[in-house]
């Protein structure tokens, strides 16, 4: 329908079409799931998309005081926690482990933290965990490395994920006159990947906006996947106690809107085309998971602006001592680093934080004014 490309074909794409021709069209959420994380061909298998030479830039990767202040947001939170002996710090979606390396060089200041967690990253990528090794291998802890939520043993649980939830297929819904219907993924005219509009309505219980809140032509993301891996890290937290810091970008109330988006070499690129060699992201919908996770019985602090957060923090007076006994032309890159991640115009109104504890633990730090 919207989207047709020329049959270069990457060989995702490929197979693909041939999938698609077999058994009809995918759902956006398939398609998103393959492109991603398809064991050969998937973005996050075959390309190294970080930096200045690849896709796109994290926080963590243009400052490492994004990593550290939240290091010491970890080590209040494990205090909160009554200071177990034994705890899993973990990572969602580590990437090249450049967060977690800085998040352990801030919590070396308290050796009991260090000694007390047990650390596991949640990986899909087999280049990323090698990457991931090799970083942290000088930090003194060994990680261990989960595919599922689920294979991290029970213990008290503190966890950080920056832009992870993003990277989950996401589902999409077009209104059109007679109501709504799931938006597809065919093959179009050219025999490139297309939209194109399921037949039937959706089930009544996927909650879709009234014809009242909505008129043809919207668009409605619904992520199934980040809801029940939501579900079960929330239930983690609510047995054995814990955080966990979601840092992405998206919006703070569900809405109408489509925010898939596709990044190559820095600059926007069609979703639907050369998948497997773009990375491909929908924004969270962090009301859709606060809820999940209010009404699970834990608490939900934020979501509030990285910027506003990092603040709160402490950004400030991190970066000034950073600065001290630097060349200028250091102290210039230290302190665009910070600026790049907390500005309301560059990374610090877009991209949100949001906590979910267990309903003990005080309100942690970031999420009010001292
Ligand atoms: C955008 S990167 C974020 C990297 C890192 N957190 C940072 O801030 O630099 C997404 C990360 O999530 C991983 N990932 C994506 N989907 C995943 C999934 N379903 N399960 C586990 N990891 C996944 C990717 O391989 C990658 O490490």
């Amino acid at each position: 329908m919207s989207e047709d490309f020329a049959p270069n074909r990457t060989p995702l794409e490929e197979r693909l079409v041939d999938l698609i021709r077999l058994k009809g069209p995918i759902t956006v959420a398939d398609y998103m799931a393959d492109a991603l994380g398809h064991p050969n061909d998937g973005y996050y298998m075959s390309r190294t998309p970080f930096g200045a030479k690849g896709d796109f830039t994290t926080a963590p990767e243009i400052s490492q005081i994004f990593g550290e202040l939240i290091g010491l947001w970890l080590l209040e939170n494990w205090r909160a926690l009554g200071s177990p002996a034994d705890f899993n710090l973990v990572e969602f979606g580590p990437g090249r482990g450049v967060l977690m390396e800085d998040i352990l060089r801030a919590t070396r200041l308290r050796s009991e933290f260090s000694k007390a967690a047990c650390l596991w990253l949640l990986e899909t990528s087999g280049r990323l965990r090698v990457e991931q090794q090799k970083r942290l291998r000088a930090s003194g802890i060994k990680p261990l490395w989960a595919d599922e939520f689920a294979d991290i043993p029970p213990a008290p649980t503190l966890i950080v994920a920056n832009e992870f939830f993003d990277c989950l297929p996401v589902r999409q819904f077009q209104r059109i006159e007679r109501g709504w219907r799931e938006r597809m993924v065919d093959i179009g005219d050219n025999g490139g990947l297309a939209f194109c509009l399921g037949k039937t309505p959706p089930p009544a219980d996927y909650k879709l906006p009234s014809d009242d809140d909505s008129e043809p032509g919207d668009i409605f993301e619904i992520n199934f996947a980040a809801r029940d891996f939501l579900s079960d890290v929330v239930a983690g937290l609510l047995t054995h106690g814990g955080a966990a810091l979601i840092i992405d970008y998206g919006h703070a109330a569900s809405g109408l809107g489509d925010t898939l988006q596709a990044v190559r070499e820095h600059r926007f690129w069609p979703a639907l085309s050369t998948p497997g060699q773009a990375d491909l992201t929908a924004h969270v919908d962090f009301g859709a998971l606060a809820d999940i996770a209010v009404d699970a019985g834990a608490a939900v602090y934020g979501p509030t602006a990285q910027g506003r957060f990092l603040d709160r923090l402490g950004l400030a007076l991190r970066t000034e001592m950073l600065c001290k006994g630097k060349s200028d032309e250091d102290q210039k890159k230290i302190r665009d680093g910070s600026e790049r991640i907390a500005a309301p115009n560059k990374m610090g109104e877009i991209f949100k934080v949001m906590c979910i504890t267990s309903p003990d633990l005080p309100a942690p730090p970031g999420f009010f004014d001292l």
